[in-house]
């Protein structure tokens, strides 16, 4: 049936020779999206104008200042020259903490009568609310003395030693950001502000001003959106921004785009922020997808800018980069307040810190969800999952989580099991448990009506409803059904009771502690839906309109299963709750991981994957992956293996795939394919610690787990379009995975002229690659090959014993790699808690600092706590170090003692062989070189080699034409 539809539908299309593909037909582009279609004819109209005359002017006696310099606040008035009066639009502009500029737009409408008189009348600003981490934002002082300067405009002066400037100009409104007396940042730029105050349609037509259009403000003409009757008729907000001097920006998902955002100017498609399950989603589109994060990040060396517009509406993003140096956005909303907070500092990494400082930090999560997840619709019964189980011990494949996806319920009827599949769930999860395991399964907001909790959620109100306020029916995995209003206080005590653990729930039991929750579809997607979603006349709790809630909803839903997952133990037992969610909002980082939907097994699929993880990265949502395999069609056996030699890279990290595809566990392709693959996974495993690492840092500041290329060098401009590859956290490996069919070599950016020592799927050689600019290295790769190059500087500790699962592994010893930099230091870092409970939010962690030069290796950790000091039995089994092979004798010294450290030498490395190290006790290593070694025979000192006259050794590397090469030395 569907298939005919949409049969039918590509045949009209072609005939009419539309180059719109059947997804951008089935879906709103800017021309068919009233407020879009608006806001683009009136930026056109302003630019095009002769003589513009701008409409909005903030009146200067409105203008106020809180004596003590926290607060601005004013009126800003839009004139309607036709009926020669003004609609007042009070403003107010705070300095949140972390140099973050809020400026915020608002409209009183308490006597407005609209068409439907159950809405409320309100501008919906509520946003914040759910994104913002707390209630409490911190505002912040403003600088200087005298911040209203005169009648045109008012200033102040933030960060550190007054580095920043504000500037609000009155007339017309324009918000200037600078850095010293340079400007960054401005609002309003090209005078596209416009803000659609409250009208009715009778007396609209003078309330236009010549620069707009009416299309659709009373109703809609969108396919079958036009029972819409659009209550509050025109109500979106829209402004410029200009970034000065930044021609990269990125952020703004999610899309299936590129890293550094493309300009969007005559095409149909701005980059739409618009929840939707848009299955089989096109690489390399601007159309929206399940999840938005209004965040952009603009880069350049030197400076950095944020811009995060908090709005959950339907909105569109313009990007113009066509102008010389600048990069212009255009920024559309379909309703709610103007609420725009721009944040400005030196480095990228200031601005990710700054807007997390809103939104909060990506949640540590718990290990065990760093490790591998096994997942497929449907792993069939208890006997397939435990089959499953004990084929990963069988071939000696690491895995952490097996995921049971929608039939595993009863007629998809979520807190249920089947019974003659499921009898008997507990055992099922404590045999999981065995060893280390645990389960996910799948619970979605659409709960089948005539099923006893769908009776439930209608009886107590707490549905979404219907424009007339009856509980919405739609249809969903379950047939009909109706959906959960997780924005309704009062759908929270229902949700606890699901997932509490009891004897009465014979869906959680009393121990089920190893059960987690995938929350899916909560875009909320209802196949009978227009755009496949909610209809934006239906209301949610508050009398507010979905259309002004649409995508921060699906962040109310995982968080209320957030909520609920954390009182299912007393405080005291508390473990970190794991929830996965496919919808997502600026804010979901504190609370869920989230994957990038239903992909497809294609190569395309594959490295589209990599820059929409780096664009989560930089947008506060680092927990993500793909699916690895892709979820529709069957990958062949190299696209199997190259995904996953991806996907370990993936900040989450799990295989699955839909219904009628076949079975592919990793020992299906067989033979050399699966131990390919069980190496890959162990390789996951085995850099656990640096993942938990990267993950607390991102915790604590904000930072990227994985941190683009351009991260690296700022001032190297090239870098910044760099999309395929990204270190892992501050680790200093740099990965470049292969992601094109049949590719025998590839090749990596080298963003500085540091060492890169050859890591190739994470074993040491005897090569390494130093430029003397930033430019590419070739590589020569196999099909088992990960290209992967450990930085000069860094010191990486590994696990590297396999174990069936993270939990296993707790007591293992490390093994550390100490890559020197050219001018002979390297350090780096090692995080350690439970890896499950709060503790570590009370100290109750390790933190190792390593630092290494040419004489000596040093831990350090000024952790003192009950847990650290349990580690004691957790020992430094082995050293690395890369490009030395001088060393004449080693010795270790700790606690008041030294003694001498076995050694030997591997190539262009020296190795030190058990030196059984405590990993949280103080110690140093003392190297005593017997000056430079003869290099070993196999090696070539190549003609017109410099040498570095440091204590590195580099093999044979290759340059691409583009880099110039400095040296590389064979010692
Ligand atoms: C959605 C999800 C997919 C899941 C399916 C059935 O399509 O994206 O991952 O398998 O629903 O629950």
């Amino acid at each position: 049936m569907k298939t005919s539809f949409s049969g039918i539908i590509l045949v009209f299309l072609i005939q009419l020779g539309f180059v719109l593909s059947y997804k951008e037909y089935l879906f709103k582009t800017c021309s068919s999206a009233g407020f879009c279609h608006r806001n683009r004819e009136f930026a056109r109209n302003v630019k095009e104008a002769s003589h513009f005359v701008p409409q909005y002017a903030i009146d200067p006696k409105s203008v106020e200042v809180d004596p003590e310099l926290y607060v601005i606040k004013g009126q800003i008035s839009k004139h309607l020259a036709q009926l020669d009066k003004s609609v007042q639009l009070p403003f107010q502009l705070t300095l949140l903490d972390k140099n973050n500029v809020r400026f915020q737009i608002f409209e009183d409408r308490s006597t407005a009568e609209p068409k439907n008189a159950l809405v409320n009348t309100a501008r919906y600003n509520e946003t914040a609310k759910w994104s913002f981490k707390s209630d409490e934002v911190t505002i912040e002082k403003v600088q200087d003395e005298k911040v209203i300067d005169d009648e045109n405009h008012l200033s102040f002066r933030f960060g550190k030693d007054g580095k920043y400037r504000a500037e609000l100009n009155y007339s017309p409104v324009k918000l200037v950001i600078y850095a010293g007396d340079e400007v960054q940042l401005v609002m309003n730029d090209h005078n596209f502000l416009n803000y659609e105050h409250f009208r009715t349609e009778n007396e609209n037509s003078k309330h236009l001003s010549p620069y707009e259009t009416d299309f659709d403000m009373f109703s809609e003409s969108f396919k079958d959106a036009r029972h819409d009757k659009i209550p509050m008729g025109p109500e979106s907000v829209s402004s410029d921004f200009t970034f000065k001097g930044f021609k990269h920006v990125y952020g703004i998902p999610e899309h299936a785009d590129s890293f550094n955002l493309k300009d969007t100017t005559g095409s149909d498609l701005p980059y739409r922020l618009f929840n939707i399950d848009l299955a089989e989603y096109v690489p390399n589109s601007r159309m929206p997808m399940y999840g938005s994060i209004p965040f952009l990040l603009a880069s350049k060396p030197g400076v950095s800018v944020g811009l995060f517009w908090i709005n959950s509406a339907d909105t569109f993003i313009d990007i113009d980069k066509k102008h010389e140096e600048d990069t212009s956005t255009h920024w559309m909303s379909e309703n709610g307040v103007l609420d725009v907070v721009l944040s400005i500092g030196d480095r990228p990494e200031d601005i990710n810190e700054s807007y997390g400082s809103l939104t909060g930090y990506v949640q540590l999560p718990p290990l065990f969800s760093l490790g591998y997840h096994q997942c497929r619709w449907n792993y069939n019964d208890e006997k397939d999952v435990l089959n499953i189980n004990s084929l990963f011990d069988e071939h000696q494949i690491p895995y952490d989580v097996i995921w049971l996806d929608v039939e595993y319920a009863d007629s998809r009827k979520y807190f249920t099991w089947q019974p003659d599949k499921f009898p008997d769930p507990e055992g099922m999860l404590k045999e999981l448990d065995v060893t280390g395991r645990n389960l996910v399964v799948i619970i979605d907001p659409h709960i089948k009506t005539g099923f006893v909790l769908g009776d439930t959620i209608r009886e107590k109100g707490i549905a979404m409803k219907d424009s007339e306020n009856n509980s919405f029916v739609g249809q969903c995995w379950p047939g009909e059904s109706v959906w959960l209003d997780s924005m309704n206080p009062g759908s929270q005590e229902f949700w606890d009771k699901q997932h509490a653990l009891s004897d009465e729930n014979t869906f959680m039991g009393r121990f089920s502690t190893n059960l987690y929750m995938w929350n899916d579809m909560s875009e909320p997607s209802i196949f009978d839906g227009i755009e496949t979603t909610s209809p934006r006349s239906n209301l949610h709790y508050g009398n507010w309109e979905h259309r002004s809630v649409h995508n921060v909803f699906g962040l109310t839903f995982h968080e209320a299963t957030y909520k609920a997952l954390i009182k299912r133990l007393q405080s005291t037992e508390r473990q970190r709750p794991f929830i996965l969610t496919r919808s997502f909002y600026a804010g979901s980082q504190r609370t869920a991981a989230m994957w990038t939907g239903d992909n497809t097994a294609k190569w395309e699929y594959l490295k589209a994957s990599i820059p929409m993880v780096l664009t989560l990265g930089v947008s506060g949502m680092p927990f993500a992956g793909a699916d690895v395999g892709g979820f529709f069609g069957d990958p062949s056996k190299e696209l199997l293996t190259r995904w996953y030699q991806t996907g370990i890279w993936y900040p989450f990290f799990r295989a699955h795939a839909t219904m009628d595809t076949k079975r592919r566990e990793p020992w299906v392709p067989g033979g050399s394919y699966t131990s390919i693959l069980r190496d890959t996974i162990r390789l996951r495993y085995a850099l656990l610690p640096m993942w938990y690492t990267s993950f607390f840092e991102s915790s604590q500041t904000g930072v990227p787990v994985l941190k683009p290329t351009f991260y690296d060098n700022l001032n190297d401009i090239e870098s910044y379009d760099i999309e395929d590859q990204f270190y892992l956290g501050n680790s200093g490996i740099l990965v470049k995975p292969v992601t094109d069919e049949g590719a025998s070599s590839t090749e990596i950016y080298l963003p500085d002229e540091q060492i890169y020592y050859d890591f190739t799927g994470g074993r040491i050689t005897n090569r390494s690659y130093q430029l003397g600019e930033p430019g590419f290295v070739t590589k020569d790769v196999s099909l088992a090959d990960i290209p992967m190059l450990l930085k000069g500087g860094s010191i990486v500790a590994a696990k590297n014993r396999y174990r069936r699962s993270s939990r296993l592994m707790a007591n293992d010893p490390y093994t550390l790699t100490v890559a020197l930099d050219k001018d002979g230091h390297a350090s780096g870092r090692l995080y350690v808690d439970d890896g499950s409970s709060f503790n570590y939010e009370s100290g109750e962690y390790l933190d190792v600092n390593f630092t290494a030069d040419k004489t000596s290796i040093a831990s350090t950790s000024d952790s003192n706590n009950a847990f650290a000091n349990s580690l004691g039995h957790i020992k430094v089994e082995k050293i690395q170090i890369l490009g030395r092979r001088d060393v004449s004798d080693i010795k270790a010294e700790c606690d008041g003692e030294t003694w001498n450290l076995n050694f030997k030498t591997e190539g262009a490395n020296t190795i030190i062989t058990n030196p059984m190290l405590p990993v949280n006790k103080n110690w140093t290593v003392h190297l005593q070189s017997d000056g430079n070694k003869e290099p070993a025979e196999e090696e070539q000192r190549p003609e017109g080699v410099l040498s570095s006259g440091l204590l590195v050794s580099v093999g044979v590397i290759l340059a691409s034409s583009a880099a110039a090469l400095k040296y590389f030395s064979v010692l």
